[in-house]
């Protein structure tokens, strides 16, 4: 086990408890930071060092920042829950740990020992615990870990210095109102990522790579892309932020089965579609990772047999799928309105991030 001891600087002017509370009555998502973040710095020779908690602030970095040039960065993203008694736990935070390592690695970057990332996180969400929204609603705390290359200069290669940095922003309700259906524009030209490309890592340019079709899909009345393979065009992946999954049949005694994309290398292995998988099978569902086509998509969808879609990730957990569009048609899943399985998979997973349903599979991380 690797560990190393933060250093605790904390700020000596934190926002007031009613500027905090204001900010906590309407969080949106990725608005606003808590006081703190943690500095982790890893140097080539010497290894992961200095590492702080140190008050929230900007950084200063030399115009030759390798990262703004070549975008050597990685992030992830995971949150904390207030739980009934008042604790604080966070959600499967070492299949961050890991998936950090994996973005590491198919960059080229240092990889973090997942207890020091682990000791980051709790470090800061400690520090920042009034930052917790209260326990009762599906407000949280989303953590930012995410790590550049700090080395200056022009040449292409793997920089020899980095900053891991670990950031915190309160995140309100996705849905305020009621779980409300998502239309998506299927990119049938433009793909987010490539065989043998950065697909399954979380780094920037597989973000930059989808703003494009994002701004289309907005203009065709869309909230979010599908992206299909980059080979054959022909294969359903996942969204620019979520995965995908298809339920198929349900009703009429039968067992619903989910399917989703199977890892391919390029499409993210996102936790929450990992936990969804069990969420299923614990609640009595078939679930596999498979394929599908777009052309099977649409043909399920209008024989009957593919009643529900939705998307899933750490900040909409679920996200229903009511309409999709492409430049060759439209069709709307199911009647357009969440569907039965959808709703169940997401109040059960929500129920065990919120501390009431069972944690079967020992996702929760409390905090010491
Ligand atoms: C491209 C992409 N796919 C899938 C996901 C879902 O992953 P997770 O469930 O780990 O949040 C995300 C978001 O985090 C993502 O950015």
């Amino acid at each position: 086990m690797t560990t190393l001891p933060i250093e605790l600087k904390p700020s000596s002017n934190p926002l007031s408890d009613a500027e905090r509370e204001a900010l906590l009555a309407h969080p949106g998502f990725g608005r606003h930071f808590t006081d703190h973040m943690v500095t982790i710095k890893w140097t080539e020779g010497r290894g992961w060092h200095d590492a702080q908690l140190v008050p929230y602030a900007p950084l200063s970095l030399d115009p030759a920042n390798m990262t703004l040039h070549y975008g050597q960065e990685i992030f992830e993203g995971l949150k904390a829950y207030r739980q009934p008694d008042g604790s604080v736990a966070t959600f499967r935070p070492e299949a961050n740990a890991k998936r950090f390592q994996l973005s590491a690695r198919r960059l080229a970057m240092a990889e973090l020992p997942v207890e020091i990332f682990l000791d980051a996180c709790d470090a800061l969400v400690q520090q920042d615990k009034a930052w917790v929204p209260p326990h009762g609603g599906e407000e949280s705390l989303y953590l930012r870990p995410f790590m550049i290359a700090t080395e200056v200069g022009l040449g292409v290669k793997p920089a020899n210095e980095y900053l891991f940095i670990v950031i915190a922003s309160p995140a309100g309700a996705y849905f305020e109102g009621g779980v409300k259906p998502v239309s998506i524009w299927l990119s049938e030209d433009r793909v987010r990522a490539v065989p043998g490309g950065m697909g399954e890592a979380k780094t920037g340019g597989n973000y930059a790579a989808s703003l494009l079709a994002q701004a289309e899909a907005a203009r065709q009345g869309c909230d979010q892309v599908a992206y299909l393979d980059a080979v054959e065009h022909k294969w359903v992946e996942e969204l620019g932020g979520m995965n995908l999954c298809f339920v198929y049949g349900g009703g009429e005694g039968r067992k619903p089965k989910i399917v989703t994309p199977r890892l391919t290398g390029s499409l993210l292995a996102g936790v929450t579609r990992d936990s969804l998988l069990s969420v299923a099978r614990d609640l009595g569902y078939e679930a596999e990772e498979g394929r599908v086509s777009i052309d099977q998509w649409r043909r399920d969808t209008e024989n009957g047999s593919l009643t529900e879609v939705f998307a899933c990730g750490t900040a909409a957990v679920i996200t229903p799928v009511g309409t999709v569009k492409s430049a060759s048609g439209e069709w709307t899943q199911g009647d357009g309105t969440p569907g039965e399985v959808t709703l169940a998979l997401r109040a059960a997973l929500l129920d065990v991030q919120r501390g009431i349903g069972e944690d079967k599979h020992g996702w929760m991380h409390p905090l010491g």
